[in-house]
């Protein structure tokens, strides 16, 4: 451990939450497993982290450990973030690579990690099409899991991303008020900012087709909105979703285009937000049904800051997992 390293195990954040310290949890399943202070304690050391990647610092807290990224399910953002950020802690990344692994011989999902631990992986970010299926692992293997994104369930370094982008974008976020919009009955992302945010004291308003918010109605802290203009008027800040086919999203709508004439969104309709609201989503965007290419690319538009910020959480999210802050 470095004189750098041991400095920050007890620096304490603007608001005297202690910074750099180790999370209790052995693994990253889900936020709603995080402390106020270890959700604190993550977007400090996130922030920390993207001043040193800026300034080009190479660590070497993780030296020693080796990151296993195994992605059952496609992912741009999530693999190449984990992967850039194992890296820049100094530690050693193995890419499984399911559709070229022995999983397409019919070896189990806890085989397969069981393997991986056996070669030296210390840690295994795990996607998966099956909720659950980190809390399986997590249980089945001596490895430290963390989630990147299971079924419709979590994401939870989504959430943690969006929450710093969030905070960048408003400063304080208690009394704020966030409308996520779309096909949130089949997103891990909706659900994970819904505990996240929540626990950091925003208003979250949801709204889109009557089948994909019905099940959020009774969710404590959670405002279910009839209509799009009604979830963002006077919204401090606006989160789009993608209609997810691949979840059968199809079966809640009637058609795209008649999705994108009720629910989609533009810059006319963002002017019903407060002036300059920010407008996140965590991609992959279908521009053209749940927003315009001209509202993806406006100023307003923090998407690509989400992107850059998933590197960031990510170092931290490793880090304090590791304990190697
Ligand atoms: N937001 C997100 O998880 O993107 P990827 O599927 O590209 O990782």
């Amino acid at each position: 451990m470095t004189t750098a390293t041991r400095a920050t195990r007890h620096r304490l954040s603007a608001d005297g939450v202690p910074v750099g310290q180790a999370w209790t949890g052995r693994h990253l399943l889900d936020v709603d497993q995080l402390t106020p202070p270890e959700i604190a304690a993550c977007l400090e050391l996130a922030v920390e982290m993207r001043e040193r990647r800026e300034r080009r610092e190479r660590l070497q807290t993780l030296a020693g450990e080796t990151i296993g990224l195994a992605f059952y399910e496609a992912s741009t953002r999530t693999r190449v973030s984990f992967e850039l950020a194992a890296g820049a802690l100094g530690a050693t990344v193995v890419d499984l690579r399911p559709d070229a692994s022995s999983a397409t011989k019919g070896e189990s999902l806890l085989d397969t990690l069981r393997t991986l631990e056996r070669t030296g992986v210390t840690t295994v970010v795990l996607r998966h099409r099956a909720a659950g299926a980190p809390y399986l692992a997590a249980r089945g293997t001596g490895l430290r899991i963390v989630n990147g994104g299971d079924g419709a369930h979590a994401h939870p370094t989504q959430a943690l991303l969006d929450a710093l982008t969030l905070r960048d974008a408003l400063g304080e976020l208690p009394g704020r008020k966030i409308a996520i919009v779309g096909d949130i009955g089949h997103s891990r992302v909706a659900r994970s900012n819904i505990h996240l945010l929540g626990a950091l004291g925003m208003r979250v308003r949801l709204a889109g087709p009557a089948a994909w918010v019905r099940d959020f109605e009774r969710w404590p802290g959670v405002e279910v909105h009839r209509t799009l203009d009604e979830a963002l008027r006077d919204a401090d800040a606006v989160m789009a979703l993608r209609v997810q086919l691949e979840r059968g999203a199809g079966g809640g709508i009637p058609t795209l285009g008649e999705y994108r004439r009720r629910w989609g969104l533009n810059e006319e309709r963002m002017r019903l937000a407060r002036l300059d609201a920010p407008l996140l989503h965590p991609g992959p965007t279908n521009e053209g049904v749940e927003l315009t290419a001209a509202l993806a690319g406006a100023p307003r538009s923090l998407i690509g800051r989400q992107v850059t910020n998933g590197v960031a959480v990510r170092m931290a999210v490793l880090s304090l997992l590791s304990g190697a802050t």
